[in-house]
């Protein structure tokens, strides 16, 4: 109960950025960038992510673990997690 109340003293401007960076941090344990055959993410242009994304969730890109990862986010939270990994790239 506490925990959650402490939650939500925290203002809904900064709830919205911290999520996007826990959902980033599930993506990186995959695309580490270290050469496996998950391509890396460093290269993409967030527009360019985004646009994967949408595709993989509506099934207009083929994919093994993709369209099931993001079939769990809103489309909005698609956009932030995009312009999110853009940001730790650069
Ligand atoms: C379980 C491992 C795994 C996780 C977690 C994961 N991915 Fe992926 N990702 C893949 C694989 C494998 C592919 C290749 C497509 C496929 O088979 O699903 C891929 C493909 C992609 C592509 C297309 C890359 C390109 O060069 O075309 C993007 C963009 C992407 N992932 C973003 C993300 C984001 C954002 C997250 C976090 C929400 C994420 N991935 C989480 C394994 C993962």
């Amino acid at each position: 109960m506490l925990a959650i109340s402490l939650i939500m003293l925290i203002p809904e401007s900064l709830r919205a950025d911290i999520s996007p960076r826990l959902i980033v941090s599930n993506c990186r344990s995959c695309h580490s960038g270290l050469g496996t055959v998950i391509p890396s993410l460093n290269v993409l242009s967030a527009e360019q992510i985004k646009q994967a994304l949408l595709q993989f969730k509506y099934d207009r890109r083929k994919s093994t673990v993709m369209g099931r990862i993001v079939k769990g986010l809103s489309d909005a939270e698609i956009s932030a997690v995009a312009h999110s990994i853009q940001g730790h790239s650069q």
